[in-house]
């Protein structure tokens, strides 16, 4: 009888542990594959409440202006198209919603862990269950961001400086990842993202796709890809909710830390940098160095050149939004180079 009650308790607490799991078929080839290969797992996001459309219509109703982004993507002009930056205010969450699902718009909710305690547990919980899986993975920094976009909306080509999870929620949309090394992404690269904040503004070629991980990617996936790996996404023809994670190791960390500095000495100085070791005396003094400059008013207009708001969504009017006065000079806009 004892024996019973004891697996009865087994086949409970296996059950409670099931039913609190986020990820599902995590297996040890995706823990041989992390952070060497795009590794693709299953998780149960998608059905929490948290993600419901009445949910989501709530969380950006209330959510603060400093801690939001909405992009709408203009018309081809170069090689590249501009990104202009707008304002949701005095629009109810459901009409936002409504003018993603028909615009070509993309909302990113940023901080959202910061923002709803409901979300930081969320975060804290996989990360912890991926520390399960991996006992050496451990995260120094992290936050989450809901990104809701459009039909036929395109990320373009770009990299991370942290490393990256990302959930799809609901929609479906195809992802391209690209090996960690040039030509599909130089050091350059990474240190003009580092400087500017930006990761849309390097090089891309139709041809790279042939040397691209490419995948449909649905309501219910995962994927974690390698740090330092181009990506671009197309969403198929439906609104797209995802959820992105960002999280920074100390490797990541440091990494981070001489990428901002080498920029410096490159775009501020005009100094070829050589090393990128995150060890010994030259990564102590370039971690000194970024933390020097990091703040001057030069490095925020480099970063402040970007923000200029645009345009506002208007339910009153046709089309839904409205173009305001100072529209932000060429140079200042987000600018992405793409094919196509
Ligand atoms: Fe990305």
């Amino acid at each position: 009888m004892c024996c019973i009650f004891a697996a009865a308790a087994i086949i409970q607490a296996v059950g409670l542990m099931a039913e609190r799991s986020i990820f599902t078929g995590w297996d040890k080839r995706c823990t041989a594959l992390w952070g060497n290969e795009p590794v693709f797992i299953g998780h149960n996001l998608h059905v929490s409440p948290l993600f419901s459309r009445e949910g989501l219509a709530a969380l950006i109703e209330n959510y603060p202006r400093e801690r939001y982004n909405i992009f709408h993507m203009g018309a081809k002009s170069g090689d590249g198209w501009f990104w202009r930056q707008g304002d949701i205010s005095g629009m109810t969450g459901e009409e936002v919603i409504e003018a993603v699902s028909k615009g070509r718009l993309w909302l990113n909710l940023r901080n959202v862990n910061l923002v709803d305690p409901r979300y930081g547990k969320l975060l804290d919980d996989l990360l912890g269950e991926l520390s399960g899986y991996m006992p050496g993975f451990l995260t120094r920094r992290r936050g989450s961001g809901i990104l809701i976009s459009s039909p036929n909306a395109q990320v373009y080509y770009h990299v991370d400086l942290p490393g990256q999870l990302l959930f799809q929620i609901s929609g479906r949309k195809r992802v391209y990842f690209y090996p960690a090394h040039p030509p599909f992404i130089t050091h350059e690269h990474l240190e003009r993202t580092a400087v500017t904040g930006l990761g849309v503004d390097i090089p891309f070629a139709p041809w790279y796709d042939e040397y691209a991980r490419i995948q449909d990617f649905e309501p219910g996936q995962m994927v974690h890809w390698p740090h330092f790996a181009p990506h671009r996404v197309e969403n198929h023809d439906c609104l797209n909710v995802s959820m992105t994670v960002d999280f920074s190791t100390e490797p990541i960390l440091r990494a981070q830390i001489v990428n901002y500095a080498n920029g410096i000495l490159r775009c501020g100085f005009g100094v070829n940098p050589r090393s990128r070791s995150i060890s010994g005396l030259s990564f102590w003094a370039k971690a000194l160095l970024q933390k020097t400059l990091r703040d001057t008013a030069w490095m925020k207009k480099k970063k402040a050149a970007h923000a200029q708001i645009e345009f506002r969504l208007d339910r009153a009017v046709p089309g839904g939004i409205v173009n305001l006065a100072t529209p932000a000079a060429e140079g200042d806009r987000v600018m992405a180079h793409a094919e196509g």
